[in-house]
């Protein structure tokens, strides 16, 4: 293995855009040094750049409304729900996408107004519809005839007619993980195009007396860094409007997708040439047909929050093993961050409190789980690791905490947001009495 040197400069597009090296040669997160973040909160530990997530959600906002189609950006809650970054996305004017009774929950309780959610899941429970109604949420997007049922005999009880988009598989293959690629036939998601079965949903729904049409959802697939798939997926779902009649559809959710650089050697799309991709290939697809061009709304969740959050972990063990390699072992691991467990992914690791120092070493660096597939980074090229050093995970930001569990009871890590140099704890960490809290 060459051992070229890793210095910040080389991460720093796999950083929050605030990250920089300090006098102390300490890395810092949004003009808060994380050795002292670590210190006084204890690691595992989260940081967020707070102006990252705003800015990002900015700049699809912004985007989207340069275009001139109309339409919203729906933040996919699932990347990460915490509270305050709900409230801070939402005070961007961004609509907030839901896929749980829990997420809604999160939403309504970080004050996002109940009809700017939209409410997904492949599976909604009757208590889940019913808190949703309950809530008077803006959209639902309906994924199954169940589910226009149960919406149908709950709204009309309660006399109201509810705004739905329905949810198509397009039948497109995105190029991602094969756990995170949604657009395929063979999906649990949505109403199928085959054999007349999405066909028969637009009818179903549109003789629902308290269901109001308003338009289609496709979502094609997570961590997409080529985006050809939306002109295919806008093609065919262009084709099948023109099948069943425009009338009354006039929005089109292209759903999110977005990836970004876990390593910095990946170039990912803008937020703006996502927004132009997408809105464009609608526009042409509809236009190509001689339909009336809809609203393009979009659900962006890793692109948001994806490279705002970092990891901090203390190192304990480090384990020689001769001729084979050295191991490392961090005081977190695939209860805060599962990802590279279940989708094979990589980070990009760096030693927090000598940020520039030259990475000379290669490690194995795992977490404390009682699981040899506890792997954090396979082969992590580092500086010279000692006990206690912090080292830092960037890009953690979506689907990290958000998929965090308890395993092996480790409690879950508080969560700091950092921002023009103060650091303000959103999340504090869970203790044992958390953990246990359930036990009866
Ligand atoms: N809209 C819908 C309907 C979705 O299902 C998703 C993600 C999104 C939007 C947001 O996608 P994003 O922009 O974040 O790619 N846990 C996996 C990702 C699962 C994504 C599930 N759906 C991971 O860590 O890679």
């Amino acid at each position: 293995m060459l051992a070229s040197p890793v210095v910040l400069s080389d991460l720093q597009s796999v950083l929050p855009p605030s990250a920089r090296v300090n006098a102390r040669g300490h890395l810092e997160i949004g003009g808060c040094d994380a050795v002292d973040l670590a210190a006084e909160h204890g690691t595992p530990l989260v940081v967020y750049d707070a102006a990252s997530i705003r800015d990002q959600a900015r700049a699809f906002r912004d985007a989207l409304a340069a275009t001139g189609v109309g339409g919203e950006v729906v933040y996919a809650s699932k990347a990460y729900f915490g509270r305050a970054a709900l409230a801070l996305i939402a005070a961007e004017g961004l609509a907030v996408d839901v896929a749980s009774g829990g997420e809604l929950a999160a939403a309504l309780r970080a004050g996002v107004p109940a009809e700017r959610v939209h409410v997904h899941g492949n599976n909604k429970g009757p208590e889940e519809i019913a808190a949703a109604l309950d809530a008077g949420v803006g959209t639902v997007v309906v994924d199954n005839h169940h589910e226009l049922d149960e919406l149908e005999r709950q709204c009309s009880g309660r006399g109201h007619t509810q705004d739905i988009l329905l949810r198509i598989t397009p039948g497109v293959q995105a190029e991602t993980h094969h756990r995170i690629a949604t657009g395929q036939v063979d999906s649990k998601f949505g109403f199928p195009l085959a054999q007349g079965a999405a066909h028969a949903a637009v009818r179903h729904a549109r003789e629902t007396p308290h269901l109001r049409l308003r338009g289609l959802h496709v979502h094609l697939g997570s961590q997409l860094m080529d985006l050809d798939v939306f002109p295919a997926a806008a093609d065919v779902m262009a084709r099948f409007v023109a099948e069943v009649g425009p009338d009354g559809l006039d929005v089109m959710d292209m759903g999110g997708g977005l990836g970004i650089a876990y390593t910095p050697d990946r170039r990912p799309p803008s937020p703006g040439t996502f927004v132009d991709v997408v809105a464009g290939a609608v526009v042409d697809a509809w236009t190509a047909r001689g339909l009336p061009v809809p609203r393009v709304t979009i659900e962006p969740g890793r692109a948001i929050v994806g490279r705002a959050g970092v990891h901090l972990y203390r190192v304990g063990a480090i384990k020689d093993v001769p001729g084979v390699r050295t191991y490392a072992a961090v005081d977190g691991g695939m209860s805060d961050l599962l990802r590279p467990m279940l989708y094979d992914a990589v980070y990009s690791p760096l030693v927090a409190g000598r940020a520039d120092a030259e990475a000379t070493a290669h490690y194995r660096l795992v977490g404390k789980h009682c699981e040899t597939g506890d792997v954090l980074v396979d082969d992590a090229h580092l500086p010279q690791l000692e006990r206690g050093d912090l080292v830092c995970m960037p890009a953690t930001g979506a689907y990290g905490v958000s998929m965090a569990s308890n395993y092996n009871g480790q409690p879950r890590p508080a969560v700091v947001f950092a921002e023009d140099g103060r650091a303000r704890l959103v999340t504090r960490r869970e203790t044992l009495d958390d953990v246990f809290a359930r036990e009866l």
